[in-house]
């Protein structure tokens, strides 16, 4: 009897000892990663303090300690984290660039002043992956680009209507094309293709992936119209269009009852929303499969100021755009003032390819 009761004890004891050491692991685990990560400060309110001012004496021996082992893993894990940057992440699949279909969504209005820029710069050296979907002839465009100028006849107006049927076009473009990723993008979005060539090579084309960054911090909430009046509310995340997205070739072709042909805009009426909610709803709200975020897709909704002059080349996409009359820029001094390049994509463009030939001789910002 006695011998049993002290059994129980000492089994009570040891596994409350036990989840107190799991607590703790987990603790200093979940507090390492957030030390790591976070780079441009965004989710700086969210992180763990640094000191625990609340913790007691007696703890100090131990969590010394545990302060000790996570200084040790994470001088591991550093020359790990800074080569994985240096060279790639674990590729889940090989790919290059020919495997990318990229949409830059524009309109006739903005050929001369946004997508002219976007020529001159990063799609100089993507001609092959890079489509505009536009809504009017342009013979100019059409000298550069050819059969990558694709003219959606869609309404040119910004209506949630003209918005639904150019990502139609766009949707039906890149199944026909046979591309392993589908990537959307704005007219006044830089896209890093080398850095969103490997950040898509992390996962297989075959699996459903939905890969950007919402702009707001809860799912939005929407209503579905039923038919005969009757509607259901639904909830779901949508990556932000205007950060640029994208979608596994294996995801998409299971969009196409609610996206090809002209069931997209039938979608897209169905919930009255535009065109990244529409495709979240098909994705999220449909078929069930949750976005997967990342921090380097950004829009002009964000503040840009933010993404850091050292991190630059890691990001995917930048963007740039105005907030109460002032200009919404990422912080780069680079090779031209602000006057002769406002939206800073070319200084970009001559940090990350230095050899174009209008950028000047290589000096050190
Ligand atoms: C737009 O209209 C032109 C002329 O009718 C046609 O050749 C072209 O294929 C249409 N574009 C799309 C995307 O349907
Ligand atoms: C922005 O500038 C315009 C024209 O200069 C002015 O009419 C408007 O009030 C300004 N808006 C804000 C939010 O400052």
């Amino acid at each position: 009897m006695v011998n049993n009761n002290v059994k129980k004890i000492v089994v009570s004891v040891v596994s409350t000892a036990c989840l107190c050491l799991l607590l703790l692991l987990v603790a200093v685990q979940h507090h390492g990663v957030q030390v790591d990560e976070g780079a441009n400060g965004e989710d700086a309110g969210m992180r763990a303090p640094d000191a625990e001012p609340g913790s007691a004496p007696v703890k100090r021996g131990f969590s010394a300690y545990l302060t000790k082992l996570t200084r040790g893993r994470r001088d591991v894990e550093k020359p790990l984290r800074s080569s994985a940057a240096a060279a790639d992440p674990q590729p889940a699949e090989d790919i290059s660039a020919d495997d990318i279909f990229i949409a830059v969504k524009t309109t006739k209005k903005f050929h001369q002043s946004r997508l002219n820029l976007l020529l001159d710069t990063w799609i100089s050296r993507s001609m092959q992956q890079t489509y505009v979907f536009t809504d009017g002839e342009d013979e100019e465009l059409k000298k550069k680009i050819g059969s990558h100028a694709v003219n959606t006849n869609c309404s040119a107006a910004h209506s949630r209507q003209a918005l639904s049927c150019k990502m139609a076009v766009e949707y039906d473009k890149f199944i026909e094309s046979g591309k392993k990723w589908f990537c959307h993008v704005d007219d006044d979005n830089y896209v890093n293709v080398p850095t969103l060539v490997k950040f898509l090579s992390q996962y297989p084309h075959t699996q459903d992936m939905y890969l950007g960054k919402p702009s707001l911090d809860r799912p939005i909430e929407a209503t579905e119209r039923l038919g005969d009046n009757k509607m259901k509310p639904v909830n779901f995340w949508f990556a932000t269009g205007g950060a640029g997205f994208c979608v596994s070739r294996g995801l998409a072709l299971k969009m196409s009852p609610w996206a090809s042909g002209g069931h997209f805009m039938n979608t897209a009426e169905k919930i009255r929303l535009p065109d990244d909610c529409t495709i979240g709803y098909i994705i999220e709200s449909v078929l069930g499969v949750p976005l997967t975020r990342s921090n380097l897709f950004h829009s002009h909704l964000e503040n840009l100021q933010l993404v850091s002059r050292s991190e630059m080349h890691k990001q995917i996409t930048l963007s740039y755009g105005m907030f109460e009359n002032k200009s919404n820029i990422i912080n780069l001094k680079g090779a031209f003032p602000v006057e002769e390049d406002p939206s800073r994509f070319k200084s970009v463009h001559c940090v990350l390819y230095p050899d174009t030939p209008w950028c000047p001789p290589q000096v050190a910002f």
